[in-house]
């Protein structure tokens, strides 16, 4: 990736994706949704200011281990003045999203092993297969065609 010297303190988008690795697509995707901002010059075009490198490299940090965008807003959001995260907010937002990505790593471990039953298999049965009737929710309330009488 390009080196931006020191002393330029706004960069073009091109330079910004340049130096992010981000798409401009990208970079305009984030910015329509408030994860970056850009002030525009007389000629209408986009200038960000030198710190968004840091949040554009916190937005695609948090994104690999799939953080939603709107989680990821939300925590910019929280930072005072709209500051550029620190280290420090790095360190204590990933030591919480590590909680939350352990416990989407075990649902998916369980959704596998339930996948792992269903292949060679078919049946999407009702009483039978986890996949097609999580929770026997269905089974919980009524059984038989009277569902679908209280659909009526
Ligand atoms: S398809 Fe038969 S158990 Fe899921």
């Amino acid at each position: 990736m390009p080196q931006i010297p020191e002393k330029i303190h706004e960069l073009t988008v091109g330079q910004l994706s340049a130096r992010s690795g981000a798409a401009v697509s990208a970079l305009h995707f984030y910015e329509s949704k408030g994860l970056i901002t850009s002030r525009r010059t007389s000629g209408n075009q986009r200038r960000y200011s030198r710190d968004t490198l840091r949040r554009v490299a916190f937005v695609r940090a948090a994104q690999r281990v799939g953080i939603p965008l709107a989680t990821i807003r939300e925590a910019l959001a929280e930072l005072p003045e709209e500051r550029t995260p620190t280290r420090e907010d790095w360190a204590r937002l990933s030591e919480k999203w590590r909680s939350e990505l352990d416990e989407r790593i075990k649902q998916l471990n369980r959704l596998r092993d339930h996948l792992t039953d269903c292949i060679g298999c078919g049946c999407l049965s009702m009483e039978t297969c986890v996949l097609s009737n999580p929770d026997d929710v269905f089974g919980a309330r009524r059984t038989g065609s009277r569902l679908m009488a209280e659909r009526r």
